[in-house]
């Protein structure tokens, strides 16, 4: 049994996940403004570029993938995508959003999982802050 903050923070994105990509895009309530919704995009920008300089590769694994808001970009790189991610209503947005065969879904919380194979690329988002720092180095070694 993983501790309570694990907990709590897959509950979190649970309950949000229907209102996880109005707060990327910055739509109703998670609207700040001209300037720095602009910031904010610009930024994503600069991930966005940064991702699709890197060379295509075969098997990409997504750890923490959310709705799909990356697992799309992911998609134009890699050939096949593993996706994880702890709760189901997020993975159904995902599934529903992208609508691809390439694409695997596992729900599974991450602190419990050992990976089975090893893959190409392993990418991860708005994710570190979520890893207890006790958790850390044994997270980043299994990375
Ligand atoms: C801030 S969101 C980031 C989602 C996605 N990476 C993105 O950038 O759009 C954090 C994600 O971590 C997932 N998550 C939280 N705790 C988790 C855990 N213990 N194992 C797997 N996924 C978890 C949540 O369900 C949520 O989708």
């Amino acid at each position: 049994m993983s501790n309570p903050v694990i907990q709590q923070q897959i509950e979190y994105y649970r309950l949000r996940a229907n209102e996880y990509d109005e707060w990327l895009y910055r739509v109703g309530r998670y609207d700040r403004g001209t300037a720095l919704n602009q910031q904010w995009f610009d930024e994503i920008a600069i991930v966005q570029s940064a991702l699709h300089q890197l060379e295509p590769v075969d098997h990409i694994l997504e750890l923490a993938c959310g709705t799909g808001i990356w697992t799309q970009e992911l998609l134009k790189l890699g050939e096949k995508i593993t996706a994880i991610d702890a709760s189901a209503e997020v993975i159904e947005l995902n599934r529903q959003k992208l609508n691809s065969p390439q694409v695997t879904y596992h729900q599974l919380d991450l602190f419990q999982w050992e990976p089975k194979e090893k893959y190409d690329l392993v990418f991860f988002s708005f994710w570190l802050s979520h890893v207890p720092s006790s958790l850390l180095t044994a997270f980043l070694q299994k990375v």
